[in-house]
């Protein structure tokens, strides 16, 4: 374990200002999200200082409620969350001028999403520049938006903002997402809509570009010349939990493949933006996803999960999980094949898979480099010195990792394999995340780099279009809880002389 180190450069300069003073609407207050993940990160934003002394929320739902409800209610919440270890906010204590500077600017209005009334009384009590959150199930999405337009609430006065975000699943396909964009679009300009994937706000995918682009050395290798081949995976451990009812009709690839693996893939394969100015990294982005080819199901593996064993505990199959049906033919695992066609990318393949209940949590990049030219070692043929490895990890670890081969010390020149290995945290303090925080910091400051522009999210769709029309409803293969997915899945990739690496890190 290597001791902390100091970076040896740190040029970060960027978000140590407050943000502007502002109104944060959330349509949704009593929800999950607002709970989980909306109020620590406003917790973190107030104890970096960077929220405004001018900065208030108000809470919107439909169940009664005062101002004194809604902060006891999150109050305690955010108690009971920073005691439990698999919380995302894991807190050793609240702290007490943190959150009071949170509690004391929260508001609950009690209010229909489908009625006129709820957007005027919220007109009358936001004035300035305003935050509309969507935290609501997708199908009120649009009907925010126009609630908000024809109340006048998406009109930008000189000197302020008025701007939304929209979470995910931004529509079900290609067709709905298109007639979602063309439905908030005519309440409000695309500058003022910011859809969040939660990816784009963990610190080791926005540092992709950062590696990428602030350094030469990769550059010149990063391309069919000397790439073989790139694995993006997302395995996680959870299954669907109480999420059944959700995920029966959304499943694996629209749940996780036109967003978050998309995401993955543009980061590690899109082309240098001209700056990292928003519009210059999202068209960059819209043109690597458009040029990825519309995926034919023979490149696709879909599966289930099944009963098995997890870290010591049986686990039930996904269809005996809560509101999922008996028959269900949803897949809790995919895996892709995709390819780029553009001048970079031609004929490297970019394999992806996602999948729950599988036997190790691991969100990662691994580029895997072309074999050395020729057989310049004799007792070690050239075709069994495994590739050069760079793996970008993200979850568990964040980090970057280096698999090669060097010479083993002795008298023999036998190679052997090793890896340098460099964390986040051996160099960076740890600052309390849980993710979406630079998503509402830039949403504040107007920064929508970290947010899908709606060709974005069109190409995401656009690319995986075909299977969903071309989906066989009947027949899934199953693979057992605390696998590494089915072995159809393996079959895909050897099919090409290739195969997965392991889930828990390994290359073999
Ligand atoms: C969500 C999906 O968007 O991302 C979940 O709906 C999934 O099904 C989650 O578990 C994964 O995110 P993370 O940050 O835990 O890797």
């Amino acid at each position: 374990m290597p001791e902390q180190m100091t970076p040896l450069k740190d040029d970060a300069a960027s978000g140590t200002t407050p943000a502007p003073p502002c109104t944060l609407v959330i349509f949704g207050a009593g929800g999950d999200l607002t709970k989980r993940l909306l109020m620590p990160s406003l917790y973190n934003l107030a104890g970096a200082g960077l929220l405004p002394e001018g900065f208030s929320i108000i809470g919107v739902d439909h169940s009664d409620g005062t101002d004194q409800s809604l902060r006891d209610t999150l109050t305690k919440t955010m108690e009971e969350f920073s005691k439990d270890p698999t919380s995302e906010f894991h807190a050793a204590h609240i702290d007490p001028k943190s959150w009071g500077f949170i509690r004391d600017r929260l508001h609950y209005l009690k209010g229909d999403f489908e009625k006129p009334e709820t957007f005027q009384a919220v007109k009358d009590r936001v004035k300035g520049s305003a935050v509309f959150y969507c935290a609501v199930a997708a199908r009120f999405f649009g009907t925010i938006v126009e609630g908000l337009g024809q109340a006048g609430l998406l009109k930008q006065e000189e000197g302020s903002f008025r701007r939304v975000v929209i979470e995910k699943p931004f529509g079900s396909d290609l067709a709905s997402a298109k007639a979602l964009n063309a439905r908030i679009l005519k309440q409000g300009d695309e500058s003022q809509f910011y859809r969040i994937d939660h990816f784009l706000g963990k610190e080791t995918v926005q540092s992709i570009m950062a590696f990428r682009f602030a350094n030469g050395m990769l550059e010149p290798v990063w391309r069919r010349e000397y790439i073989d081949s790139v694995q993006i995976t997302a395995a996680e451990t959870v299954g669907v939990e109480e999420r059944g009812g959700f995920y029966e009709p959304t499943g694996a690839l629209r749940d996780m493949v036109p967003n978050h693996m998309f995401q993955l893939l543009c980061m590690v394969a899109m082309e240098p933006p001209n700056s990292f100015g928003a519009e210059a990294v999202r068209s960059e982005k819209a043109k690597l996803a458009e040029a990825v080819r519309p995926i034919p199901p023979e490149d696709a593996v879909r599966g289930q999960y099944g009963a098995g064993t997890l870290e010591g505990h049986s686990v039930p199959g996904y269809r005996d999980e809560p509101h999922v049906a008996g028959d269900s033919v949803t897949e809790t695992y995919i895996a892709l094949k995709l390819a780029i066609e553009n001048w970079r990318w031609a004929g490297v393949p970019f394999y992806v898979r996602t999948g729950k209940r599988m036997t190790g949590r691991r969100t990662e990049i691994a580029v895997l480099f072309k074999p050395a030219p020729f057989k310049m070692f004799e007792d070690t043929p050239t075709d069994d010195l495994g590739p050069t490895v760079m793996r970008i990890t993200i979850d568990p670890d964040h980090g970057i990792s280096t698999e090669y081969n060097v010479k083993v010390p002795g008298p023999e020149m036998k190679v052997g394999r090793v890896r340098t290995a460099f964390k986040y945290s051996d160099f960076f303090a740890d600052t309390p995340n849980v993710g979406y925080e630079t998503l509402l910091y830039d949403c504040m400051v107007g920064d929508a780099t970290l947010f899908q522009r709606a060709d974005n999210i069109e190409a995401g769709w656009a690319a995986v279009d075909p299977l969903l029309k071309g989906w066989p409803q009947a027949d899934i293969p199953l693979y057992p809880a605390g696998s590494a997915g089915p072995k159809e899945a393996d079959a895909l990739l050897a099919r090409d002389g290739r195969h997965w690496l392991g889930i828990d890190g390994t290359t073999d």
